[in-house]
């Protein structure tokens, strides 16, 4: 079976040549932001688990600043492709006094941007920010304020470059809409 054919129920969304084009952009925006406050210590990426793994291994080749880079884990839909209105979150980072750069894949309701900001904000970061290669503001529920966005897209449920549905299509280098 062929690549196409083993994959027909996606319609292609986000080629990955646009994908790569917006992370040079965005690379080069957030470098120069955080110019000046990485002379005193690196910026910080802690990268939500899974579904941003791929998307902040190619962002951070983008970046100019100093950084170091540590993981997150959330997660809120199991097998579902809603979210279940609960979010777990595992994490053992030492944010104190840093500036981090929270890396996501999707902000979807915002609940779980809404639970991991507030956790990490009581250890006390010097500043936190969020970076979110989609952004599908019709689904919002809980307000969340994005620093840096890759693409405004649609309520469709979407998978590739690092996003699952029940786990599976992650590998896929491009974006598609994943039909019913
Ligand atoms: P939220 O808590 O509703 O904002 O959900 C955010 C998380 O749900 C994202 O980090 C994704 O992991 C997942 N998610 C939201 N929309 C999609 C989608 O279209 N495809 C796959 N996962 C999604
Ligand atoms: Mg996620």
């Amino acid at each position: 079976m062929s690549e196409q054919e083993s994959h027909s129920a996606i319609t292609p969304f986000l080629s990955a040549e646009s994908i790569e084009q917006r992370l040079r952009e965005m690379g080069r925006a957030i470098s120069e932001d955080y110019l000046e406050r990485t002379r005193q210590s690196p910026l910080h990426l802690v990268v939500v688990l899974k579904g941003a793994f791929i998307f902040a291994a190619d962002l951070v080749r983008q970046l100019t600043v100093p950084c170091t880079i540590d993981f997150i884990h959330a997660s809120s839909y199991g097998s579902a492709k809603t979210s279940s209105g609960k979010v777990a979150v595992k994490h053992n980072l030492a944010v104190e006094g840093r500036h981090l750069l929270l890396v996501e894949d999707i902000i979807d309701t915002g609940l779980t941007m809404q639970r991991i900001t507030a956790e990490l904000a009581a250890l006390k970061p010097a500043s936190m920010k969020i970076c979110s290669l989609l952004d599908k503001p019709e689904a919002r529920l809980h307000p969340v304020e994005i620093a840096y966005t890759g693409f405004v897209v649609p309520n469709t449920f979407l998978v590739g470059y690092g996003i699952d549905y029940d786990e599976q299509y992650r590998q896929r280098q491009s974006i598609g809409v994943l039909n019913s």
